[in-house]
């Protein structure tokens, strides 16, 4: 079932959330802004709902606020050194919003952006569209940008993110929730357990740009190949650690892209029982253990205060600062050609 209701307004224009729920009850709330994830209610095994995402109760904290919470970031999810790359021997420069580089898209990315929304309630979902202009931001091609989220009887979320550009261009999409599975106002997430899919990550310098090097998670606390507590190496003396403040690095999985989503990751909490499973057909995925979420001024929903560690973002997608870097997945999208990618969250009981 979907109900639409009015969520405030930005530039002169209504936003709207969509709350779609599946016959367990289980229920989204998706906003025009940003095709933004503001709620994302799951049961627990105590039979009752619970909002395991952060997000916020009014539209001028999404705008205003940091941390990118829920939102559809790009068109280049992550940082770009600088804010500068070179493609076909043409150089371009992108706003710089993040210390020296670009971050998420720019000033105004995705995240930003009014999607365009077609219901679709056979198969309890939204198509959500918009488009980025040609040069804006500083990259190049006018570009389609569609994400279409359902929510399933089996409770899973999936997000289908699809794109074309009229001129050769990068791209990288994600979605930008912060997950905690006892609840968003339940307290540090570094009790859950995790198990990852990946073989190497991207050690970064202190302004979390990649340095080039993609290292084997062997023997570092950046091997989640065997489910363990994200709190069991979190201190850890370990030197991309302590640069990033804790996990804010891109995973690589194993073999790298596939056709189909395949099963990457799996969150569990045994407070609450439940498990988030993650299956994507992304090459990739950003750990980021929240170590910027402590912005005062923007409490979270109910006025909960932010913290830092109060929850986990898997951001499925490509390596950060791609193109400037040999050997890191392709970003870069042809004129005309289609961009195609999904990722799905799937909610079960331990
Ligand atoms: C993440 C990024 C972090 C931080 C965050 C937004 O995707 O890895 O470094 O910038 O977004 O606060």
């Amino acid at each position: 079932m979907i109900v639409k209701r009015e969520f405030g307004s930005v530039y002169g224009k209504p936003v709207y959330e969509y709350v779609l729920s599946n016959k367990n009850q289980m229920n989204v709330g998706i906003l025009t802004y940003g095709a933004t994830l503001r709620t994302l209610n799951v049961p627990g095994k105590d039979g009752r709902l619970t909002d395991v995402i952060c997000g916020y109760d009014d539209i001028k904290s999404y705008v205003e606020g940091d941390g990118y919470q829920g939102a559809v970031v790009g068109r280049y999810a992550n940082r770009i050194a600088k804010g500068r790359f070179t493609l076909d021997g043409e150089e371009y420069s992108l706003f710089i919003n993040n210390g020296v580089n670009s971050l998420h898209g720019g000033e105004y990315g995705l995240n930003t952006k009014l999607f365009a929304v077609c219901e679709n309630d056979k198969n309890n979902s939204i198509v959500m569209t918009a488009v980025l202009e040609d040069m804006e931001e500083g990259y190049p091609g006018r570009m389609m940008v569609e994400v279409t989220y359902t929510l399933t009887d089996d409770n899973a979320l999936k997000i289908n993110y699809r794109a074309k550009s009229d001129k050769k261009t990068i791209i990288n999409l994600t979605n930008h929730s912060y997950f905690n599975l006892s609840g968003y106002a339940s307290g540090s997430v570094l009790y859950h357990t995790l198990r990852l899919d990946a073989d190497s990550y991207i050690p970064t310098d202190d302004t979390l740009i990649p340095t080039g090097e993609i290292k084997s998670v062997d023997g570092t606390p950046f091997d989640f190949r065997t489910e363990k507590r994200i709190g069991q190496d979190f201190y850890s003396e370990d030197n991309d650690l302590k640069i990033a403040g804790g996990y804010d690095h891109c995973l690589n999985f194993i073999g790298g892209e596939t056709e189909e989503p395949v099963l990457r990751a799996e969150l569990k909490d045994a407070k609450s029982g439940r498990v988030m499973k993650v299956y994507t057909d992304q090459p990739c995925v950003q750990l980021y253990t929240a170590n910027f979420m402590n912005n005062s001024a923007y409490p979270f929903k109910g006025g909960f205060a932010q913290h830092t560690q109060n929850a986990v973002c898997l951001e499925t997608q490509h390596m950060p600062d791609s193109i400037n870097h040999d050997g890191f997945t392709n970003v870069v999208l042809d004129a005309g050609e289609e961009y195609n990618y999904t990722t799905v969250f799937a909610f079960e009981l331990m």
